[in-house]
């Protein structure tokens, strides 16, 4: 008994009211408690956004001090926690790392689980916020062999992660600002997009009452897939594929063919259907670090460049409003910065973490929050009596 409404893919269905990220796909909008991505982008910085994504304004001086004061507080990650990094093998994804040590979070901050206390939900926030990028680059370390590298509160949220990733205890090794300015540009970019699949999740799983470890777990292996995060990693794996500037005309019209199932990875979206505001952004930033490391002869890039430049001139793609995404463009500029495709996702994963908290806490603090609960359209067989198994 009851009606609802089929929905697959959850296309036209609104599961909750937010007054956290507002999105216009056919104008291009992405706003942040009413604030353009591209001013944020340009003028704050992730940590003054990742205030603005938790407590709904921009923090004055002193409040935006103390905040970043906590978050660096924070930063280190329980000794005893690398005991799991070390449990895995080496060649293990990254993004498998994260969800089991993120999980296993909730079995070192107990004092942090209990939901129904607001100061615990509170350290609980500050505690995933400041120690997902260790987490990360515990596990890029692990993974080539290298010793794992302690934050360094002294840096900002941004260039503390490349220290974690590229320093090594035995050479000296300072953060270029121009790519500290970068990776916070790429966790701007990607703190918050409002329902999506990997924040959905965190509200599903929340609202049965798991404890905020486990939600962002699921979080994470959500975003895992390449349809969703994991889109950064298979678009530089097609750039490679491709290899060299002379067989972008051979993909292009492979992605061109219904009868082929390759799609050229970092281009369209399921919302933006003009262009994806972020992307203009990273595109800035993409020029902006491949100048500065003056790698141009890199040959991903270079095929990343003439693949835009052909594609964009390519009436398939401009009538059905395909333009790169954002993670066409993250891509170009972790490449050139010396990460593995495979940390690509995981850097994905630490920036979204605030917009999966925001959306939790705001979750949590409505009064009339129900346990997620979607129905389903039965296609099954009747109802039939059981046979015994040797009359079947
Ligand atoms: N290459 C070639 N053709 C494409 C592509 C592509 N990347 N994307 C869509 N199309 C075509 C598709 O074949 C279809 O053609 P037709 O109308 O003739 O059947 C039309 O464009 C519409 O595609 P759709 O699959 O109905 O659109 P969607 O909104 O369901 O899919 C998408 C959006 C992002 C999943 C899809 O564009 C895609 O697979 N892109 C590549 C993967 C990717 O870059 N994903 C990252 C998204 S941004 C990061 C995030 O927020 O998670």
């Amino acid at each position: 008994a009851g009606v609802f409404t089929y929905d697959p893919g959850f296309t036209s269905t609104a599961a909750c009211d937010s007054t956290i990220t507002y999105i216009d796909g056919e104008a291009g909008v992405l706003l942040h408690r009413g604030y353009p991505i591209d001013q944020l982008a340009g003028q704050s910085h992730y940590l003054e956004v990742c205030y603005l994504l938790l407590y709904g304004e921009l923090p004055s001086a002193k409040q935006l001090e103390d905040f970043e004061q906590l978050v660096t507080n924070h930063t280190m990650l329980h000794e005893q926690m690398q005991y799991f990094f070390r449990g895995f093998r080496r060649d293990a994804h990254p993004m498998a790392i994260m969800v089991g040590v993120v999980g296993a979070m909730a079995a070192f901050y107990h004092d942090s689980t209990d939901i129904s206390d607001p100061h615990q939900r509170e350290v609980a926030s500050i505690r995933l916020i400041a120690k997902m990028p260790t987490i990360a680059a515990m596990a890029y370390k692990y993974s080539i062999g290298q010793p794992f590298v302690y934050p360094r509160n002294d840096l900002d949220y941004a260039a503390n992660f490349l220290h974690m990733c590229f320093s090594v205890p035995a050479e000296r090794y300072d953060v270029s600002p121009v790519l500290a300015r970068a990776m916070d540009r790429i966790f701007t970019l990607h703190a918050d997009h409002e329902q999506n699949a990997s924040t959905s999740t965190v509200r599903l799983a929340s609202s049965s009452g798991a404890n905020p470890f486990a939600c962002i777990a699921a979080g994470i292996a959500c975003l895992w897939g390449p349809a969703h995060g994991g889109a950064n990693q298979a678009c530089l794996e097609m750039l490679r594929e491709i290899g060299t500037v002379d067989r972008i005309p051979e993909f292009i019209e492979r992605a061109k063919d219904k009868n082929d199932p390759f799609r050229l990875m970092g281009f369209g979206h399921r919302v933006y259907k003009n262009f994806d505001p972020r992307a203009t952004v990273m595109k800035e930033s993409a020029d902006e670090v491949l100048e500065l490391l003056g790698i141009e002869d890199n040959p991903v890039l270079q095929v990343a460049k003439e693949l835009e430049k052909q594609a964009l001139a390519d009436p398939y793609f401009t009538e059905k409003k395909l333009f790169p995404n954002v993670d066409f463009y993250s891509g170009i500029i972790l490449e050139a910065m010396g990460f593995p495709t495979a940390m690509f996702t995981p850097i994905f994963a630490l920036a979204r973490t605030v917009g999966w908290i925001s959306q939790w806490k705001e979750q949590l603090a409505d009064p009339q929050l129900k346990i997620g609960r979607p129905r389903q359209l039965y296609l099954g067989e009747t109802q039939r009596d059981y046979v015994d198994i040797e009359n079947r």
